[in-house]
C-alpha cells in the first residue's frame, strides 16, 4: 500500500500561499490489497524529522478527501506532516514527509512600496547589493512588483515563474510570492527586480487605452512599484530583513514597452541608463497586499516548428503544427542596428501570414540588435498563435525559432484514447484549448485584445476540466477574485473577473458563482469549497431575487443568450444571441443557482437557509411550468437549447416527448446541432440521460458543418468560437470577434469522458468516492480506453466492440471508492452490478445490435441515426428527409406504403438486407 499526492489545500508542498481558515489536506492511498480504509492518522511537526510534534489527531474517520485539521499557525512557518492510513487487510502505510509554509500571515511589512520616475519609456530594473554578516541557514524573498516583476539574486532567477504576481482585481487585492532564496545567497549579494506593464499598468479590458506616449490602464495610477523583503535567517534564530526602501537604486532596461495585447519591445543599441534613487511612494500609493492563491504560470512544453513556409507574399513563417498560448524563442546573429519584428498568427489565409482575427492586438515583438548573438524570448507578455512571422532575420533556419508554451500548473488527470483518429484529435484540441487558457485566469481565449475571465466560458468548461487536469487550486484562485468583485458589485456578478471594469451581469454567466463551486464539490468531494464559497453563492441568488422584483425584471434582462447559436431568426448582429427565449434561460439558472444554494445549506449544515431556497427553488420553477410548458410537459420554446434545457434542469413532467422533440429539431437540421454556449454543453448529455446515446454518438461523428469533426476536416489544432469561424473553403468568416482558440465548445470534452469513458461522479457520494460507470459502446468508434486520476484514486474503463452484438468492458475501481457499473444494452440480469475496488473484466451479449440488424419493427430514426444505413435508406426513398421529422419514432412497418409501393412487407426484405450490408462496408 502506498500513499501519494499529499496535499494542503490542493497544492504540494505550498509555500506562502493565502491560508484562510483550517488547512485541509488530502491524499490517495493506492497499491493495497485490503478495499477500504478503516481509519488515518495525520501528524504535523516542526521539522521534517517529525519529531516536533505539534499536532496528532489521533486513529480515526479521516477523509483523503478533505480533512481540515487545526493549528495555531505561526507567520512564515514551515510545517511539516505525514498521514497514516490503515486498510481492512490490516495494511499500514505512512506518507513521504510533506510541508507547507505560511506567508506573512497578518505581519507587518518592513520593506516600502518604491517607485521610480517615469519620464523614460526603458523599463526600471530596482537593484540593491546586500552583505551578509553571518551565514544564513534560510532565506526566503517576500515580492510584488507591479505590472510584472522579473527577479534575480547574483544573477540567478529567484523562480521558473512567469508573469508574476499574476491577474487579480488589484483595487481588491495584490498577490505577493514568496520564494525560498536559501541556495543563491553568497556573501556578498545583489538583488535585481525588473519591472514590466503587463495587466496592471498595460492597456488591457475594454476601457484601457494606450498611445505611444501615454499609458491609461483600468486598475493602478501608471506607475510601476515594487515591495520586497529578503529575510535572512541564521543559524542562532536571528533574523536579517532587507526590505524595499529608498537605500534601492533604480537602472533601466532594454525593454522600452510591453503589455499583455501588443507585445514587447527590445533595444539593445541603447547607452547605459543613467542611475537614480528609488522613491518611496506615498500611503496612497500602496496596494492591497495578499498572500498569493495563484499557482505557478510555467513554461511546459516546447514546439519545434514543423515547417518553415516562404509564403507566396514572400514572408518567411514558422509553422508550429499547434495553435497554443505562450511565448518563443528565436536564436539570431545581426550587425548592430537590425531590426527585427516578430508578428504571430492563428491560421494562414491563402498560404499567406494572417492576423486580421487579433483585431487591435498587436501580438509582436520588435528587437534591435547589438551585434551580438542572442536568443530573444519575450518577458512580459504572451500570445496565442500557431503561425510566427519573422523579419529582419538573415539566413533564417528550422532551428533558429520554438514556440514555448505557458500556462498555469495544472496536473493532468486523465487519459483518454479511442478507435477513431479523428476523435482522438478532438480530446487533444480540448487539452490545448485548456491549457492555452489557463494563464493564471481561465480566459475566453489567448490570442485578441480580450483574453479576459468571461464567466460562462469558465463555468461551462469546469466539468471539462475537472476530467483533464487537478484544477481545485486554479479554480480556488478565481473564485477569490469573483468573491472579491462581487462584494465590490453588492452581491452582481460583473460577466468578466476580474472585472477590469466590466459593470455588466447576466444569466449563465453570473452563475459561474454557484455553478463553479458545486463542480468543485461533486469532483473533489472537499466540503470546505462550498464553506468559502456560500456566501457568493447565496448573494448571488440575493440580488438576482432583488433585480427581479415584483415585475419578473431579471427575465427582460438584456443578456447574450444562447451565445452565438445558430438557430436566431433575427438578422444580422443580434443572429449572435441565438433563437432560445433570453427569458426562459436566465429563469432556468435562476433557479438553478437557488438549487444549488439550498442543496449546499444542507450539506453545511445551515437548515433554515436550506429551507428557504428550496421554497424559492420551487416558486421560480412553477413559474417556469406556468410559462414556458404545456401542463402535459410540452416545452414551448421550440429550439434544441430549450428543450436540452428542460431535460438537463428535469423541467417536463413528459420527459419522453421532450426527449423525442429535440430528436425531431436535430433530425430536421439533419443530424446536426444549432445549439450556442448555452446548449452545447449540455445536449449530448440530455440525450444520454434518456438513454439516446446513438443519437449523441451521431451528432458527435458528423463531419459537416455544424460539427465538432467539421473543425477537425479543416486542421484545427484547438477549438474554435463559432460553428463556423471558418468556412468549408478555408477562409475566415468574419474578423470582428472569431478566435480559433476558445474552449467554450470543448465542453464536449464531457461527455466524451461521462458516457464514451463512462466514468461519472455521483453527487451523493462526491469526489467519486462512489462513481457511476456507464461506457456507451458504438460500433463507430471501435473502442475507448481512458484512466481518470480522481480525487478519490485512479478509475479505469476500457470497451471493445468484438461484433455487432458483444463488447468485452474493463474496469478498475480505485481502494476505499465503490462503482455502480451498468452496461447499456446488456441482458437484464447484467445490466447493474455494485463494485468495490478492484479490477473487472466482462465480455456482454448486447440485447440489441449495434450496427446492422434492423427489421421491419426499427423505427425510422434508429436507422438514420447510422449514416451509412440512412444513406441506403434515402436512395430508396429519396424523399424521406423531407417528411415530417415525428414519423421517424414510427417504424418502417408502420410506413409500408412508403417503401413499397402499395406492394406487402415481403418487398422490405431485401432493402432491409441492403441496409444492414451498408454499415458493415
Ligand atoms: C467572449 C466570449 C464571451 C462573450 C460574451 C466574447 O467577446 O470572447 O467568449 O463569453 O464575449 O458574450
Amino acid at each position: 500500500m502506498k500513499i501519494r499526492n499529499g496535499r494542503v489545500n490542493h497544492i504540494k508542498n505550498p509555500i506562502g500561499y493565502l491560508m484562510e481558515g483550517t488547512p485541509v489536506f488530502t491524499w490517495v492511498t493506492e497499491e493495497a490489497q485490503g478495499k477500504k480504509q478503516t481509519e488515518a492518522r495525520i501528524l504535523i511537526a516542526e521539522d521534517p524529522d517529525m519529531e516536533k510534534i505539534i499536532c496528532d489527531t489521533g486513529f480515526g474517520n479521516l477523509d483523503s478527501l478533505g480533512s481540515p485539521v487545526q493549528i495555531e499557525k505561526k507567520p512564515r512557518t514551515r510545517y511539516y506532516w505525514t498521514v497514516t492510513v490503515r486498510s481492512d487487510a490490516g495494511e499500514e502505510a505512512v506518507s513521504e514527509v510533506y510541508f507547507f509554509e505560511t506567508g506573512k500571515e497578518d505581519e507587518k511589512w518592513k520593506g516600502k512600496w518604491i517607485g521610480c520616475s517615469q519620464e523614460t519609456d526603458r523599463h526600471p530594473v530596482f537593484y540593491k547589493s546586500f552583505e551578509s554578516s553571518k551565514k544564513a541557514v534560510s532565506a526566503r524573498l517576500y515580492i510584488c512588483g507591479l505590472g510584472l516583476y522579473h527577479a534575480e539574486i547574483n544573477g540567478k532567477k529567484v523562480t521558473e515563474e512567469f508573469l508574476t504576481p499574476y491577474c487579480t482585481d488589484y483595487n481588491q487585492w495584490v498577490e505577493y510570492q514568496t520564494y525560498d532564496v536559501t541556495d543563491l545567497l553568497e556573501e556578498k549579494n545583489r538583488i535585481e527586480v525588473t519591472l514590466g506593464a503587463g495587466w496592471y499598468l498595460g492597456r488591457f479590458g475594454f476601457t484601457s487605452q494606450e498611445t505611444e506616449s501615454c499609458i491609461n490602464p483600468y486598475y493602478g495610477d501608471g506607475r510601476f512599484k515594487l515591495i520586497a523583503e529578503v529575510v535572512l535567517t541564521y543559524e542562532d534564530g536571528t533574523e536579517e530583513i532587507i526590505g524595499t526602501d529608498d537605500s534601492w537604486m533604480v537602472s533601466r532596461c532594454n525593454i522600452t514597452f510591453s503589455n499583455i495585447y501588443d507585445g514587447e519591445r527590445r533595444d539593445d543599441t541603447l547607452p547605459q541608463a543613467s542611475e537614480e534613487k528609488a522613491e518611496i511612494l506615498g500611503e496612497g500609493e500602496s496596494l492591497p497586499l495578499m498572500a498569493r492563491l495563484s499557482i505557478p504560470v510555467l513554461r511546459h512544453e516546447i514546439l519545434k516548428p514543423v515547417k518553415l513556409l516562404h509564403t507566396p507574399a514572400g514572408e518567411e513563417v514558422f509553422d508550429l503544427g499547434q495553435n497554443f498560448g505562450g511565448i518563443w524563442r528565436l536564436k539570431i546573429h545581426e550587425p548592430k542596428g537590425t531590426k527585427i519584428h516578430i508578428q504571430v498568427g492563428e491560421v494562414l489565409q491563402n498560404d499567406c501570414f494572417y492576423r486580421d482575427n487579433l483585431r487591435s492586438a498587436l501580438a509582436e515583438y520588435w528587437y534591435v540588435s547589438d551585434g551580438e548573438e542572442h536568443v530573444l524570448e519575450p518577458q512580459f507578455t504572451f500570445y496565442g498563435y500557431r503561425y510566427a512571422k519573422v523579419e529582419g532575420v538573415s539566413d533564417l533556419t528550422i532551428d533558429s525559432f520554438e514556440g514555448i508554451a505557458v500556462y498555469s500548473d495544472i496536473t493532468p488527470a486523465g487519459q483518454w484514447e479511442c478507435g477513431k483518429p479523428k476523435l482522438n484529435r478532438l480530446m487533444e484540441n480540448i487539452k490545448w484549448g485548456q491549457k492555452s487558457n489557463f494563464i493564471d485566469v481561465p480566459t475566453d481565449c489567448p490570442q485578441r485584445d480580450e483574453r479576459m475571465g468571461w464567466t460562462a466560458d469558465t463555468q461551462v468548461f469546469v466539468p471539462t476540466a475537472s476530467y483533464l487536469t487537478d484544477s481545485w487550486a486554479f479554480y480556488r484562485k478565481f473564485l477569490k477574485d469573483l468573491e472579491l468583485d462581487q462584494c465590490e458589485h453588492e452581491g452582481m456578478i460583473p460577466a468578466v473577473v476580474p472585472a477590469f471594469g466590466v459593470d455588466m451581469c447576466c444569466a449563465v454567466w453570473g452563475d459561474a458563482a454557484t455553478f463553479i463551486p458545486w463542480y468543485l464539490y461533486k469532483f473533489h468531494g472537499d466540503v470546505s469549497i462550498l464553506e468559502r464559497q456560500f456566501d457568493s453563492m447565496k448573494s448571488w441568488v440575493d440580488y438576482i431575487e432583488e433585480f427581479d422584483g415584483q415585475d419578473r425584471l431579471w427575465e427582460k434582462k438584456f443578456f447574450y443568450g444562447d451565445w452565438l447559436a445558430l438557430d436566431s431568426p433575427k438578422e444580422g448582429k443580434e443572429q449572435i444571441i441565438g433563437g432560445t427565449e433570453e427569458g426562459y434561460i436566465s429563469y432556468v439558472y435562476y433557479m438553478a443557482s437557488a438549487e444549488i444554494v439550498a442543496k449546499s445549506a444542507e450539506i453545511l449544515g445551515k437548515e433554515d437557509i436550506a429551507e428557504e431556497y428550496r421554497e424559492k427553488y420551487q416558486k421560480i420553477r412553477e413559474h417556469i411550468l406556468n410559462e414556458y410548458f404545456t401542463p402535459s410537459g410540452r416545452c414551448a420554446i421550440n429550439t434544441m437549447t430549450g428543450h436540452i434545457l428542460a431535460l438537463h434542469f428535469n423541467l417536463t413532467a413528459n420527459r419522453e416527448l421532450t426527449v423525442n422533440k429535440l430528436k425531431e429539431l436535430l433530425h430536421d437540421a439533419g443530424e446536426k446541432f444549432k445549439t450556442g454556449f448555452v446548449g452545447t454543453p449540455l445536449l449530448a448529455g440530455a440525450l444520454s440521460s434518456m438513454g439516446e446515446d446513438k443519437m449523441a454518438y451521431t451528432v458527435l461523428h458528423n463531419e459537416e458543418y455544424p460539427g465538432w469533426l467539421y473543425e477537425i476536416n479543416l486542421g484545427a489544432t484547438t477549438i474554435w468560437e463559432r460553428w463556423n469561424s471558418m468556412e468549408p473553403d478555408g477562409t475566415v468568416s468574419s474578423t470582428g470577434m472569431n478566435s480559433f482558440n476558445h474552449y467554450a465548445y470543448g465542453t464536449i470534452g464531457q461527455w466524451m469522458w461521462e458516457t464514451m469513458a463512462g466514468i461519472a461522479a455521483d453527487e451523493e457520494k462526491p469526489g467519486f468516492r462512489h462513481a457511476v460507470l456507464r461506457p456507451v459502446p458504438d460500433y463507430r468508434t471501435g473502442w475507448v480506453k481512458a484512466a481518470y486520476d480522481s480525487a478519490a484514486g485512479r478509475y479505469e474503463t476500457s470497451w471493445k466492440v468484438l461484433d455487432s452484438t458483444h463488447v468485452n468492458v474493463k474496469v478498475t475501481v480505485p481502494f476505499n471508492c465503490t462503482a455502480t457499473l451498468i452496461l447499456p444494452f446488456a441482458a437484464d440480469e447484467e445490466v447493474k452490478r455494485e463494485l468495490t475496488a478492484g479490477t473487472y473484466e466482462i465480455t456482454y451479449t448486447l440485447t440489441k445490435s449495434l450496427c446492422g440488424g434492423f427489421s421491419v419493427d426499427s423505427t425510422i430514426n434508429e436507422i438514420m441515426e447510422c449514416p451509412e444505413a440512412k444513406e441506403e435508406l434515402l436512395k430508396i426513398q429519396p424523399g424521406f428527409a423531407m417528411y415530417p421529422a415525428r414519423m421517424f419514432n414510427q417504424t418502417v412497418r408502420e410506413n409500408l406504403e412508403l417503401f413499397s409501393n402499395g406492394a406487402d412487407e415481403s418487398v422490405l426484405a431485401p432493402i432491409m438486407e441492403q441496409i444492414n450490408k451498408a454499415q458493415f462496408s
